[in-house]
């Protein structure tokens, strides 16, 4: 039991999701509503595992973290400030990654595919020894990939010096600084005579109008990693262009597009895309393989 001042987990989360509900929030960046969004920021603070025993939950918070507890979520609301940014962490193929304002916040459903090995678009039997993840933000996509091929070498490519340094934390973090390479370049710049077996990339997409009309949620995150001209094709289409330059004969390319999809099949009617399914949510990532690309 809490006194009036200080409160239990539980009581603190169904406190700040009664209030998120009411100030009628954007979610996207890891949860889809007020309760997980809750969770979310009074877990991080405490640093509480997903898993937490109940028990836990009726435990008091000691003041100096209410304090901070209930900082946060003021700013959630009166800023509009996703909870990653306020919390420094956001979560991909299962692991914690550090994140700020320079990067994006990481939630491509490329995830789901990492996990899954690619399967069943790449098998056990391809030799997959070297990867390019192109826009690579915070590193979520190039760290996990280089996880679920740990015989693989990972350029991951970024044009913003700022993301890179986010990424360098990351990668620090993992251990994995003699597997993953961060290089500055503007899409394929400075990777003149490169090879790959698999590129992945999630760069951006969002067309002048959608950029236009974005909750404020998003406007804290680069725009940089988001807006991609008149139609969300300025870099999508110069991978779709460039890619079978940079991939082995054998090579996969993965790229998320999103909603931009449509916008694509368009410019490119005689590309023969496949769309990929997740059963987590989430669509617009298409895989072609180098042979069927023009060259
Ligand atoms: C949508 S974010 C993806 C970040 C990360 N891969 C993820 O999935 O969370 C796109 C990234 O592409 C980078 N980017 C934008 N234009 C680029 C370019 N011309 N060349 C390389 N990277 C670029 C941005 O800086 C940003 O980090």
């Amino acid at each position: 039991m809490s006194n009036n001042n200080q409160k239990t987990v539980r009581e603190l989360i169904n406190e700040l999701s009664f209030k998120f509900d009411s100030a009628n929030l954007y979610y996207g960046h890891g949860t889809d509503n007020a309760f997980d969004e809750a969770v979310y920021l009074v877990f991080s603070l405490l640093n509480l595992p997903f898993d937490v025993e109940d028990e836990k939950l009726n435990e008091v918070v000691d003041a100096e973290k209410q304090n901070k507890i209930e900082h946060f979520a003021n700013r959630r609301i009166s800023e509009r400030l996703p909870v990653a940014y306020l919390v420094n962490k956001a979560w991909f193929c299962g692991m914690p990654f550090y994140v700020d304002e320079r990067v994006l916040i990481p939630r491509s459903p490329i995830a789901e595919l990492i996990e899954e090995n690619f399967s069943p678009w790449i098998s056990q039997d391809d030799q997959i020894t070297r990867i390019l993840d192109i826009g690579t933000g915070s590193a979520c996509i190039a760290i996990a990939a280089s996880i679920a091929f740990p015989y693989a070498d990972v350029d991951a490519i970024d044009i913003s010096r700022p993301a890179l340094d986010v990424a360098r934390i990351n990668v620090e973090q993992n251990q994995l600084l003699k597997r993953v390479n961060l290089i500055q370049s503007d899409i394929f710049e400075n990777l003149q005579g490169k090879k790959y077996d698999l590129i992945i990339a999630n760069p951006p997409y969002v067309d002048l109008a959608q950029m236009e009309q974005l909750p404020k949620e998003y406007r804290h995150e680069p725009a940089s990693g988001l807006a991609a001209g008149e139609n969300g094709l300025d870099i999508v289409s110069i991978i779709i262009h460039e890619s079978h330059h940079y991939l082995n004969d054998k090579g996969v390319l993965i790229v998320e597009v999103g909603n931009a999809q449509g916008a694509l099949e368009e410019a490119f009617p005689d590309m023969p895309f496949t769309w990929l399914e997740f059963e987590r949510g989430g669509e617009g990532v298409f895989l072609l393989y180098k042979e069927d690309m023009h060259n």
